[in-house]
């Protein structure tokens, strides 16, 4: 009895922790679920409540049954219709189960992918420069996959069970109230034993997304046309093949070792109730032999406690499904919710013309870096400035820009837009960039230089005008269907282009989008030596209606500048006209000199 007091103590403390954890999750889905699929989700629950209340009914009509064998009274066919009746009926409601659930699955796996992609694109960009963000972005992607429909059924074959269950233990009680303690003394074990595979697995599930990850990339590396090259000139196949296995095997082993565990100390469990059965039927027989039951009730107690027997077997498989997809998405609401609170802020229509850009003492620091990136920037940006920004491989040139965009905020320090600060202000429709690793989208020509404004996508004219002035009117017309032909290898009739190509549409792209404010982070690396001499003259024609940042290690390019900024491992070293920092004779007149030597001796100077 201590025994049985101690279990029930331990559950009744758990449920509550249980309940605050798992409810929100549930509660959650069950919102998603009524927005979604209202009408399957009542048709749903009928169909469940009655299958679970058959079993009973069969209970019925078969002690009816039984027990009318002797009575001429009794209405022997009516119970033999009710027995088959509930039957049928029971096999209907679980048949018609499957197609709903199917349908459940259908709208809201739709309705949670369209979230997730919305608030993927829709969160700050310095998410992405977090792992923890790329594993709660995996686990919320897997639960969107996850089958729903699958997982509701098994909610609802669990509920149904659950009436079986009270059902079962009801009809014993009535018999004999021991017979019922007894078996609920033995689902007290299998029930923790349960509780206790549910945490392994939620642990070995949340240890096992990183790894998931990594198998993803390594995957991607197999197959996809970026590295396809690079593997075959190096032979990599099976460098990327063991790497893959390795950690395949790994999150293979770690599944096998939680699944053992829970495995064994389940068994024990179960044969515990197996037992317990054995007692009760024993008690029920000798209960029927001295007449205190009937046999009606004999025949019909065995049944539901063989159908107990399977209740407890269904309900270890049909809570290790639900608990299954709790662990992947239990971690979804919070992702759908992230930065819901903090967001929407009103932002203030930034003045635009004369404006004037200041980075007052900034500093930025990526997450999870301790060093930071770019420190105690003091800059001010004049409208219709335009900017070179110069400096060695990782000097902080690409971080600068994105502050200037304001794709990051300073962890330090402000950036101020005429006096409002720029993550107040509604600044982005008025900037533009080519970043450095600008994206080559597998689209046609027109989507691809239209999306830099989608309101114009259908204007061939400005869309040829951009075109010209970068550069690209002749490549796009020695395609066969012109603006309209598909770009990349991903779809059929795809046309992929050269690197300088691509770079060319990156820039028509802005050039398209034609905004005041432009970022250009070294636009000419795959250019030839023409289109970059057009380019950076274009740059300097802008000068006037625009400000643009430019990034370049081209250092000839930067005497178009009216100021050039040179910076080291996070800090401006030197600041002026590319004649005062000649004059200056410091680290970027050493640069210039060492780049010009090319083209004015023989020796390159190394
Ligand atoms: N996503 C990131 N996470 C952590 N550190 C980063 C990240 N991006 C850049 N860094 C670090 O920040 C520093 C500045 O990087 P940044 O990209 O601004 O350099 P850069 O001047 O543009 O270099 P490059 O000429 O090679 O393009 C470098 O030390 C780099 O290692
Ligand atoms: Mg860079």
């Amino acid at each position: 009895m201590r025994f049985f007091t101690l279990m029930t103590r331990k559950i009744a403390y758990s449920i509550p922790i249980q309940c605050q954890k798992t409810l929100p999750v549930f509660s959650f889905l069950l919102e998603v679920v009524w927005k979604t699929s209202k009408r399957s989700m009542l048709f749903f629950f009928i169909v469940m409540i009655v299958a679970g209340s058959c079993t009973a009914l069969e209970a019925w009509a078969i002690t009816e049954f039984i027990n009318g064998l002797h009575d001429t009274e009794h209405h022997l066919f009516f119970w033999f219709l009710c027995l088959i009746g509930s039957m049928l009926l029971k096999e209907v409601a679980m048949s018609a189960q499957p197609l709903i659930a199917g349908q459940l699955n259908e709208n809201v796996g739709e309705y949670l992918k369209t979230r997730c992609y919305e608030k993927a694109s829709s969160l700050d960009l310095i998410g992405f420069d977090s792992a923890d963000y790329y594993d709660s972005l995996e686990r919320s992607k897997q639960a969107s996959n996850k089958d729903i429909g699958s997982t509701i059924e098994s909610v609802a074959r669990l509920s149904i069970h659950f009436i079986e269950f009270i059902v079962v233990i009801i009809a014993v009680a009535h018999i004999h109230a021991y017979a019922a303690i007894l078996l609920l003394i033995g689902v007290t074990p299998v029930a923790l034993s349960l509780k206790k595979a549910n945490h392994a697995f939620i642990q070995v599930n949340y240890q096992q997304s990183p790894l998931q990850r990594q198998l993803n990339y390594w995957r991607d590396l197999s197959t996809k046309k970026e590295s396809a090259a690079e593997l075959r000139l190096f032979g990599l196949s099976n460098f990327f093949l063991n790497r893959w296995k390795t950690i395949s095997h790994r999150k293979i082993d770690d599944m096998y070792k939680a699944k053992k565990k829970v495995a064994n100390e389940t068994l024990l469990s179960f044969l515990g109730v197996e037992i317990l059965i054995g007692v009760v039927i024993g008690a029920l027989v000798f209960s029927a032999v001295y007449g205190t039951i009937s046999i009606g009730l004999l025949v019909a107690t065995l049944y539901l406690l063989n159908r107990f027997e399977e209740i407890v077997r269904m309900t270890s498989f049909y809570i290790d499904d639900i608990s299954r997809f709790y662990n992947d998405f239990q971690y979804l609401p919070d992702f759908l919710k992230h930065n819901d609170i903090e967001k929407p802020r009103k932002k203030v229509s930034p003045r635009i013309a004369d404006a004037i850009l200041e980075f007052k003492d900034v500093s930025f620091t990526y997450p999870g870096q301790t060093k930071p990136a770019i420190h105690h920037i003091n800059l001010t940006i004049h409208s219709g400035e335009t900017i070179a920004v110069v400096g060695e491989n990782g000097a902080g040139k690409s971080t600068i820009a994105k502050l200037f965009l304001n794709l990051y905020e300073p962890t330090y320090g402000t950036i101020v837009v005429n006096g409002l600060r720029l993550n107040e202000t509604d600044w982005q429709p008025h900037a533009n960039a080519v970043f450095q690793n600008y994206m080559r989208y597998h689209l046609t020509v027109r989507e691809n230089i239209g999306i830099g404004s989608i309101t114009d996508i259908h204007n061939d004219e400005k869309m040829y005008q951009a075109a010209k002035e970068t550069d690209f009117l002749q490549d796009i017309r020695f395609l066969k269907q012109g603006l309209n032909t598909m770009l990349g290898h991903l779809f059929s009739d795809g046309k992929d282009l050269s690197g300088g190509q691509w770079q060319k549409i990156a820039l028509v792209r802005s050039n398209f989008r034609d905004s005041p404010f432009v970022v250009f982070d070294e636009p000419a690396a795959s250019l030839d030596p023409k289109t970059e001499f057009q380019l950076y003259h274009r740059l300097r024609d802008m000068a006037m209606e625009k400000t643009v940042l430019f990034i370049t290690h081209r250092l000839g390019s930067a005497q178009l500048a009216d100021r050039i900024i040179f910076l080291s491992n996070g800090t401006i070293l030197e600041e002026g006209s590319h004649e005062k920092l000649m004059h200056q004779n410091g680290a970027y007149a050493r640069l210039y000199k060492l780049q010009s030597s090319w083209y004015t001796t023989k020796e390159a100077g190394f």
